[in-house]
């Protein structure tokens, strides 16, 4: 159904989406009871007492640091640290803060728990990719329960930053590219970390980071600045802290990036006006490491001692590693530059989430207990069946995958087959190389003895040396199959591993290159934390498996999928450019004026390469197939704050027992701004076995249908929108529709 938008009123909803107060969890203390022992300790703390809890010093590492350290906190100059970890090293601290300290204020302890602590599961990147928030809730779960039983309160996660551009590294710590699939993943995480009450010994406060925008770093270099509307900032980087802040996050790390000339640690809209005032978070802001001190190489302040005024009177509550709050703030006060309320709302802020852990009551763990919880078998159980269903099944030409257990000889080559450290990723927390099951390792496991595996590395990741190649290729030729693993080093993403290009480092394409021309067929096995562009093997081997970095079980997950144990149901939660030169990339995007359109040069393209990615957002096989169809709408005309339920059947026309990410995709085809070409409002992963057919039913409401107009209020316009269900972004036999929002 056409309908042609009859008026450019603009029906502005109550914004109740927009001002909602946060869904604070129920923790075991009343707030009443909590304000009043807030206001009794402020009322007894010094100024020095109080800028001490503003400070977090990092406890990791550096050894020598630590007598400092102790002295501060016994005087009760510290509130946190952070990278202290362990029953026994945090209890010892803590202990000269509960029984020494004048006020005997506990400390924090954080540490960046960003995909398990011991156990470690795959990267955030892995787990959106199985589109299944139940799945990422319960690896946060896992990751706080081994956390909390070795002293850590407070993990610096989950890291809720949009990324559309693969060359910045910290790609692989979030959720992707879309602002719906990172405010589902960004709920389902703090609530894994956090639970209902993060007072309990087996949960974590989570830290919704990098407040905000530090994803969209100009060029994909780490740190650099970036440029955005309001409009942009609102509707594609806030949601997902958004939603964190509905779940009760108890604390926002602010970012290092400098946001449309105010850095983000000295911003005050988003700080203050947005977080605070808007979204009525009552929890602390901590600056990212040195951000404060920073402020100074941004050119904002002048000096220390501004730095500290900005990021103060901003609302960073508490200052990551530089110390410039203590050093400056009591002057400050003296100056008029900073009000004693301000200082008390920052420190009052802190002192919640302490009272909200259950610190004063519990501020030591257990320290036999850290034991069992480390590495259980039910964590390393999880962990397996986490990483098998984050993984993305790429290509599979003439059903080369699963591989029969009963294949009598296998290549396996590559850099990657063989290595522990890598599988484990980027900001692995304390998780142990020599605990990871390599892929060499997994498959050993997996098929009988009699199986020969003809193992060799090839190649580095990144080495410009081809010495191991001739080996290769003759285990190679001894083989049925080859399995190559590769892909890019751990070191190659995450913080400040930024790349400018995204293909195979090192000599990996020419090996593989070299093992094609044996005629064998090759599974190509990728481990990596970002988009790659490999664009050969996609054009000329016949199965790849993407398995991002999937940690402690890499290997026996991998094998899983590769010999059909786990049929692998995951979707791309990012773009795969075709070359690096096309990033940023990513499917939400608006139409232009003039549109890609092969057969005109004057539209929006590029002459070296096609416009359209590798592979899409939603993008991803299974081993058996689906089919979608009987498209339903519960109305075609639905009023602005209505709500419309969508459904389709899927069926499961293969031959397996399979998952289907189903995706709902809309369209808004004219409106007072324009709007992207399409925004994913809606998904479910569903299981179904062989022939079996299911109705999947999403419901489309106010909050779905509308964006932020030009005077920045949230609306619903009338007029037509276009509803897409499919199984990808791009999925060419997707099934569409059209509803009329009715004046
Ligand atoms: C800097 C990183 O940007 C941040 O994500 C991390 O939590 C802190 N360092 C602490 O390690």
């Amino acid at each position: 159904m056409i309908s042609i938008r009859s008026s450019r009123i603009l029906l502005i909803l109550l914004v109740a989406c927009s001002f909602i107060a946060p869904a604070s969890s129920s923790h075991s203390q009343p707030r009443q009871d909590i304000e009043r022992r807030i206001n009794a300790l402020l009322a007894r703390m010094t100024l020095e007492e109080k800028f001490g809890q503003l400070q977090q010093l990092d406890g990791g590492g550096n050894e020598n640091s630590r007598p400092e350290h102790r002295d501060l906190v016994r005087k009760g100059l510290l509130g946190s640290t952070l990278n202290v970890r362990g029953a026994q090293r945090t209890n010892e601290l803590q202990r000269i803060a509960v029984e020494e300290s004048r006020l005997k204020i506990p400390l924090v302890f954080g540490f960046d728990v960003i995909h398990g602590y011991r156990t470690i599961l795959p990267v955030p990147l892995a787990e959106t990719s199985s589109w299944d928030p139940a799945a990422a809730e319960k690896s946060a779960a896992i990751a706080a329960a081994e956390a909390r039983s070795a002293g850590v309160h407070w993990t610096f996660a989950p890291m809720v930053d949009i990324a559309r551009d693969a060359r910045w590294g910290r790609i692989v710590e979030g959720s992707g590219e879309d602002p719906y699939l990172g405010a589902a993943m960004a709920r389902a995480r703090v609530r894994g970390f956090q639970g209902h009450d993060y007072s309990a010994s087996d949960k974590v406060l989570a830290c919704a980071k990098h407040w905000v925008a530090y994803g969209a770093a100009e060029a994909g270099r780490d740190y650099n600045m970036t440029d955005m509307s309001e409009r942009t900032l609102r509707e594609i980087y806030f949601p997902p802290f958004k939603a964190a802040v509905n779940e009760g996050v108890g604390t926002l790390m602010s970012a290092f990036n400098n946001l449309n000339g105010v850095p983000a640690s000295a911003n005050p809209f988003t700080l203050t006006q947005v977080l605070r005032g808007e979204w009525k978070f009552d929890g602390f802001v901590v600056s990212d490491y040195t951000a404060v001190q920073e402020l100074i190489n941004h050119g904002l302040a002048a000096n220390e001692k501004e730095a500290a005024q900005l990021a103060l009177n901003a609302g960073v509550d508490m200052e990551m590693v530089s110390r410039n709050f203590n050093k400056f703030g009591p002057d400050l006060l003296r100056s008029g530059q900073l009000s004693q309320a301000t200082i008390d709302e920052a420190v009052r802020r802190i002192l919640r989430i302490k009272f909200r852990l259950g610190l004063f009551e519990h501020p030591y763990v257990d320290e036999a207990r850290e034991r069992s919880v480390i590495l259980s078998p039910a964590n390393v159980a999880a962990a397996r069946e986490l990483a098998a269903r984050s993984m993305v099944l790429l290509k599979n030409e003439h059903e080369t995958l699963p591989l029969s257990k009963d294949v009598r000889s296998i290549a396996l080559i590559g850099p990657l087959a063989d290595n522990q450290q890598d599988l484990i990723g980027p900001w692995s927390g304390d998780g142990h190389a020599n605990d990871a099951v390599t892929l060499l390792a997994g498959i050993k496991a997996r098929l009988p003895s009699s199986t020969k595996i003809n193992y060799a590395k090839g190649c580095d990741i990144d080495s410009s040396s081809t010495d191991g190649f001739d080996e290769a290729v003759r285990a190679a030729q001894d083989s049925e199959v080859i399995i190559i693993a590769v892909g890019e080093s751990a070191a190659m993403s995450g913080e400040a591993s930024s790349r400018s290009s995204l293909d195979l480092p090192g000599r990996q394409l020419d090996l593989i290159k070299a093992l094609h021309a044996t005629g064998k067929p090759i599974v190509v096995v990728l481990m990596n934390g970002r988009p790659l562009t490999i664009n050969w093997i996609a054009e000329n081997t016949p199965a790849i498996l993407e398995t991002w970095f999937a940690g402690t079980q890499a290997g026996n997950a991998i094998a899983d999928v590769l010999f059909g144990d786990v049929n692998p149901g995951g979707k791309l939660p990012v773009t795969f450019p075709r070359s690096a030169g096309q990033e940023p990339l990513y499917y939400n995007h608006m139409n232009t004026g003039r549109p890609p359109d092969a057969n005109s040069k004057w539209t929006s393209k590029y002459l070296d390469v096609p416009w359209t990615p590798l592979f899409p957002f939603g993008y991803g096989l299974s081993y058996t197939q689906f089919r979608l169809s009987n498209l339903q709408m519960s109305a075609t005309r639905v009023r602005p704050d209505g709500r419309l339920t969508v459904s389709v059947e899927v069926e499961n026309t293969g031959k397996r027992v399979g998952d289907e990410v189903v995706q709902l995709y809309i369209r808004d085809v004219a409106a007072s701004v324009t709007r992207p070409i399409k925004e994913l409002k809606g998904f479910q992963r569903i299981t179904l076995r062989p022939g079996e057919k299911r109705r999947v039913e999403f419901a489309l409401t106010a909050e779905n249908l509308g964006f932020y107009n030009r005077a920045m209020h949230f609306v619903v316009e009338p007029g037509e929108f276009k509803v897409m269900v499919g199984i990808s972004s791009a999925d060419e036999h997707e099934l569409a529709a059209s509803v009329e929002v009715q004046k």
